[in-house]
Order: C-alpha cells, then sequence, then structure tokens
C-alpha cells in the first residue's frame, strides 16, 4: 500500500499483519545485534561458541534477508526471548483495532488535503498506528493481570498472563510497551524535527504517571474506597485511563503531517469526546453484553467494586452523557468538514461505534 487509499473493512486485518510484521522484522534485527555481543564473548574467551539466542522458527522465512555473516551464526538457543516475541504476537491479535485505524483514517484524510502520496508518509502513518496499538495491547495485558482486574479472558482467547504465566506476561507487557517507542520512531521525520518533539512529548506524557497510568490507578484506588470519589474525579480516571490514549490516535497523525493547530485542537476535542464515551460503552458492556461477541467476561466491574462513569451517574445519566458526547463529536466532524477534510470514513467508523456490542 504506497498510497492513502484505506479499505475500512479489511483495515483490521491489514493492522494485525502490520504489526506482527513489524515485531518480526525488529526481533530479526536484535539477533543481529546479539550476535554482535556473541563474537565479543567469544573473543575475549568467557563462553565457548554455543550460541545465545534461537530464532522462533516464524522467522526462518525473513533470514535471507540477513547478511550472509549473521545467516551463519543463526543456529542460537534462548527459549526466554522465543517466548516473549511469540506472547507479543499473542496479545497482540485480535480486537477492534480502533486506535489503528482511527490513526490511519486521519492520516489519509489529511493526506488527500495536502496531497502526500509518497511511500515515507505512507510508512510512517503505519508505525504511528502499530504504536498506538502495542501500546493499548500491553495496557490490555497488565490490565488483566491477577493484581489488577484479574480477568482470565481477553480477545476470546485466555488472558496473556493466563497463557505464559505472570512473570513472563508482565515483561510481555513490557517489551509491547518498548516496542511503541521503538515503532514510534520509525514515523519521526527527517524534514521536520520540530514536528519529531512534538509528537514524541504528547506520547510520552498521555501514557505514563499524568496520563493512562494514573487513570488506571485511580481506577484500583476507587475500588473498596470508604467515600465515594466525586462525579469529576471519576469522569477524570475515565478520561485519563482511555480517552487519552484515542485522541493521540487522532493528535499524532496531525501532528506529523500537517502544521495547523486548529486541526489538532479540533481533534484534541473529537479524541476526548470519543474517548470518554468509548469507556462509558465498555462500562455498560460489562453488565450487558453478550460475552461470546465481547470476547471477554462480564460482570467483572461489580465483582471488583468497581467505581465506573456508570454506576457513580446511573444508567439514565449515562446514556444521556453518551448522546451528549457523541453530539461533541459530530460537531468536531462537521467543522473539519467545513474546512475541507474528507471525514467520509471517519465518521462511518465512528457510527459504526455508537451501538457497539464489542
Ligand atoms: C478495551 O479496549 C479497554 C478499554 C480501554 C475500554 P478495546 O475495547 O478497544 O479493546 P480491543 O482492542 O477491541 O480488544
Ligand atoms: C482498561 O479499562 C483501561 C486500560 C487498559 C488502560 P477496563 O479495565 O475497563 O478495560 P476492560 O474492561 O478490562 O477491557
Ligand atoms: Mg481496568
Ligand atoms: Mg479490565
Ligand atoms: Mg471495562
Amino acid at each position: 500500500m504506497q498510497d492513502f487509499d484505506l479499505n475500512l473493512q479489511s483495515l483490521r486485518d491489514v493492522i494485525e499483519a502490520a504489526q506482527e510484521a513489524a515485531i518480526l522484522a525488529s526481533s530479526v534485527a536484535y539477533a543481529g545485534s546479539q550476535m554482535r555481543f556473541q563474537t565479543l564473548l567469544n573473543g575475549v574467551g568467557a563462553i565457548d561458541a554455543a550460541p545465545l539466542i534461537k530464532l522462533p522458527a516464524a522467522l526462518d522465512f525473513e533470514i535471507t534477508d540477513l547478511p550472509q555473516t549473521l545467516r551463519v551464526e543463526r543456529n542460537v538457543t534462548s527459549s526466554l526471548r522465543s517466548d516473549l516475541v511469540e506472547g507479543m504476537l499473542y496479545a497482540s491479535r485480535g480486537g477492534k483495532k480502533l486506535r489503528a485505524s482511527l490513526a490511519l483514517l486521519v492520516s489519509e484524510m489529511i493526506a488527500k488535503r495536502e496531497d502526500l502520496h509518497d511511500s515515507t508518509s505512507r510508512r510512517a502513518a503505519e508505525a504511528i498506528a502499530i504504536a498506538l496499538e502495542s501500546l493499548h495491547s500491553y495496557s490490555l495485558v497488565h490490565d488483566d493481570l491477577p493484581a489488577l482486574d484479574n480477568d482470565s479472558m481477553r480477545r476470546g482467547q485466555a488472558s496473556c498472563h493466563c497463557r505464559y504465566g505472570e512473570a513472563t506476561a508482565i515483561l510481555i507487557g513490557d517489551a509491547l510497551l518498548s516496542f511503541s517507542f521503538e515503532s514510534l520512531k520509525n514515523a519521526l521525520s527527517h524534514e521536520f524535527p520540530e514536528r519529531n518533539y512534538a509528537m514524541l512529548t504528547v506520547f510520552s506524557e498521555a501514557i505514563g504517571a499524568w496520563g493512562m497510568i494514573l487513570g488506571q490507578h485511580d481506577d484500583l484506588s476507587f475500588e473498596n474506597a470508604v467515600n465515594a470519589p466525586a462525579v469529576s474525579s471519576v469522569l477524570e480516571m475515565a478520561l485519563r485511563k482511555t480517552a487519552l490514549l484515542i485522541e493521540l490516535s487522532l493528535r499524532l497523525p496531525a501532528m506529523r503531517f500537517s502544521e495547523d493547530s486548529d486541526l489538532d485542537r479540533g481533534l484534541s476535542r473529537l479524541g476526548q469526546a470519543l474517548g470518554l464515551a468509548f469507556q462509558i460503552q465498555d462500562d455498560f458492556l460489562d453488565v450487558e453484553a453478550d460475552p461470546d461477541k465481547l470476547g471477554k467476561s462480564i460482570g467483572k466491574d461489580e465483582a471488583a467494586n468497581k467505581i465506573t462513569v456508570l454506576r457513580i451517574l446511573g444508567r439514565e445519566e449515562s446514556k444521556r452523557l453518551l448522546r451528549r458526547l457523541f453530539d461533541c463529536v459530530d460537531e468536531e466532524l462537521d467543522l473539519l468538514k467545513r474546512r475541507g477534510y474528507q471525514t467520509l470514513k471517519l465518521e462511518s467508523l465512528i457510527a459504526s461505534l455508537i451501538d457497539r456490542e464489542a
């Protein structure tokens, strides 16, 4: 896919394949650096020729791309590393790929207006999408851990820690988090260094102790709280734990491909409204979804005594808030349209979320 002409139907599969290929490609490059390491150890006589790492079988097809010197030394061992790579792929599989889809559609929307049809832009958009999806998968792996939400089902399969054990799942999450930066690096621009600075700033600020992780921390600390938190604190928690990453999915492409600060501000408002609505829907789904369609168990929020937006506002008020939030999203889409952006695909994706069952 050289140009921006995305097919909404196949977007999820394309993203999944691209994410898996990126993880595998990085692990092959990593194998190269391990072999240099091994040569050094051999040189100082620390170990004999015992190989250090083992490439997962799935990587064999990539091997022909490696230089000859690396190819001869590929017979190496370490089951831990292949578990990690396999686990990263396992945790990345399935799901709606919402964040990546939003990022690619916004990239396409800007590319059409700015006439950006080069393969570098296309690759940068994909790298942003993969970074977001890797970050999201990491957050789910850790969210499901026994010490957090203790969930055994995710995306219709056993949660990562049920499949790989708790310790490895923690490391798989860590590896996906690190990989998200590795992927974001591939989206940086040689031409506009100030855009790189802006992208790295918003990305790192949104996902850590001032953003998503603070939201996760508040979510946990509200469980069994002696005094019920204020409504505003619960909304803030939901904004942080979920909406910031969705906002980021819209803003990163804007920062990479455009200097239009009104566009950035509009997408930021759109992302926050959509992201908060998305989390409130998730609260509803935990109460009333079909677990087979949802791919995760239901009733967990109540069982864990979570304070969700749904619980603190009640059903009616939460529905009303959802409608208001989707109205805000519509207003922002209208503004974009009026400013000459083609929003049709973005609108279809968002419309498909309104009555989502998963
Ligand atoms: C689930 O996110 C966790 C929340 C932030 C609400 P998604 O509903 O996007 O999960 P996947 O990616 O489709 O599995
Ligand atoms: C998860 O929120 C938010 C993050 C992972 C950052 P939830 O705990 O509500 O998500 P689910 O319901 O387990 O998917
Ligand atoms: Mg949680
Ligand atoms: Mg959870
Ligand atoms: Mg939930």
